[in-house]
């Protein structure tokens, strides 16, 4: 089976979304229909699972990296930390502000989500201008961890998100690319 042809057969696009000029890839087929939704966590545990590439811990990119964040952790039987958006988390934090396709955002980890020297799977959905996965790469590193993939389903690369990413040392693994 061709799984990237499987996966991006799953994945809506709706233009204009959320704003003008945005060709919005919704992944919410994907998780609908539980076959190709275990066809999609398969595809990250298979990697994941195999010698030397298991993380002590998966990092989830708030919202759509927590849907499959937990469920690749609980996969791999190593704990899940959330990356959330600013204000949500009630303990001590660290933040880092980045730009979005549209617009700006502040995210948040617990000070004690990670430990010095983890390995970190760091898990979104996708891939744009490498905004979010770059905010947390550093919010994890600033505690210490190692991020040693990122992993999300969609890959934009004409926005220039993974080759900024790959060029600043974290290796990506995609499923789906979109021109
Ligand atoms: C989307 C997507 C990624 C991010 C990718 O999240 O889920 O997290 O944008 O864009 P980037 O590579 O340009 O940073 P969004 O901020 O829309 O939040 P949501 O998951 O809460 O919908
Ligand atoms: N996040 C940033 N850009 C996006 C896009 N084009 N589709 C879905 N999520 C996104």
């Amino acid at each position: 089976m061709d799984t990237s042809a499987y996966l991006r057969n799953h994945i809506r696009t709706v233009p204009d979304w959320p704003a003008p000029g945005v060709q919005f890839r919704d992944i919410t087929p994907l998780l609908q229909d539980p076959q190709v939704f275990r066809v999609l966590i398969d595809a990250f545990v298979h990697r994941y699972m195999s010698r030397g590439m298991r993380p002590d811990v998966v990092a989830g990119l708030d919202a759509r990296g927590f849907i499959l964040g937990a469920v690749v952790a609980y996969e791999l039987n190593v704990g899940f930390v959330p990356i959330r958006k600013k204000g949500k988390l009630p303990f001590t934090t660290v933040e880092e502000t980045y730009e979005l396709e549209y617009g700006s955002a502040t995210v948040e980890l617990h000070t004690d989500a990670v430990k010095a020297g983890d390995r970190v799977l760091l898990i979104d959905d996708l891939i744009a201008t490498g905004g979010t996965m770059m905010a947390g790469k550093k919010l994890l590193e600033k505690l210490g961890a190692t991020v040693v993939e990122g992993a999300a389903i969609v890959d934009l690369p004409e926005l220039g998100g993974s080759g900024k990413l790959r060029a600043a040392g974290l290796p990506l693994f995609t499923l789906v690319d979109f021109e």
